[in-house]
């Protein structure tokens, strides 16, 4: 299989690798978004410098060389907005795969991560054949909750405080798709 360069969403929505050069934007994106990230995320406090965000680029790379990843940055109207990934959750064994996603606060309510999402999943669902596409979240994060239904995914059940977020032990709501049950979106976010 050779490397997904891109995913383009529609006009406006992006999805490509970042590199060295995008550092220092990424890393001003999530500083700005501190607070809004680091509540459900818990990946934002290790996130402290320009190095730190240097480093995730190169762990990209890695994913990339891998081909288990899918473009993570997304970009909307040439700027970068957020990022969804994929390589963590990574499981060709058992053709499953787990989506995370973050949005700075002021793209919010535009559908960018709804229609990202739907994207990487019909290439998951595509080339790699993935059967199963999960998303773990808190029952707390109601934007993130209503990602998943609003892409048909089925609640299977809470997994126990397991992911420790600022100091607290989170329950992560489980959320599945299966390639039987995904229908292509079809139509255009607009
Ligand atoms: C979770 C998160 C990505 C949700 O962002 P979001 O903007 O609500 O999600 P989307 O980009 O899919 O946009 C959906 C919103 O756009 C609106 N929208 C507008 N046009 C739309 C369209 N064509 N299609 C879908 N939704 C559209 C929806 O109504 C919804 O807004 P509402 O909730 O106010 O009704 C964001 O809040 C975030 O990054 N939070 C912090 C990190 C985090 O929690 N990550 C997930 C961990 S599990």
């Amino acid at each position: 299989m050779s490397t997904v360069e891109t995913i383009k969403v529609d006009e406006e929505i992006l999805l490509r690798w970042p590199s060295m050069a995008d550092a220092e934007e990424l890393f001003k994106l999530i500083d700005t978004n501190r607070e809004h990230l680091g509540r459900w995320l818990p990946w934002v406090d290790a996130i402290q410098s320009l190095d730190d965000e240097k480093g995730w680029i190169e762990t990209t790379a890695a994913a990339k060389a891998k081909d288990q990843e899918w473009p993570p940055l997304i970009i909307y109207r040439d700027s970068i907005v957020g990022a969804i990934g994929t390589d963590r959750y990574f499981d060709p064994l058992h053709k499953v795969c787990g989506i995370g996603y973050w949005l700075a606060v002021d793209y919010q309510g535009r559908g960018i991560v709804t229609w990202a999402c739907s994207a990487v999943i019909n290439h998951l669902f595509g080339p790699l054949g993935t059967n199963r596409v999960q998303l773990r979240i808190s029952p707390g994060n109601e934007r993130s909750v209503a990602i998943a239904q609003r892409l048909g995914f089925v609640f299977e059940g809470v997994s126990r405080q397991s992911w420790l977020v600022n100091g607290q032990f989170l329950d992560m709501a489980v959320y599945s798709v299966l390639a039987s049950e995904w229908r292509s979106r079809g139509a255009s976010r607009a």
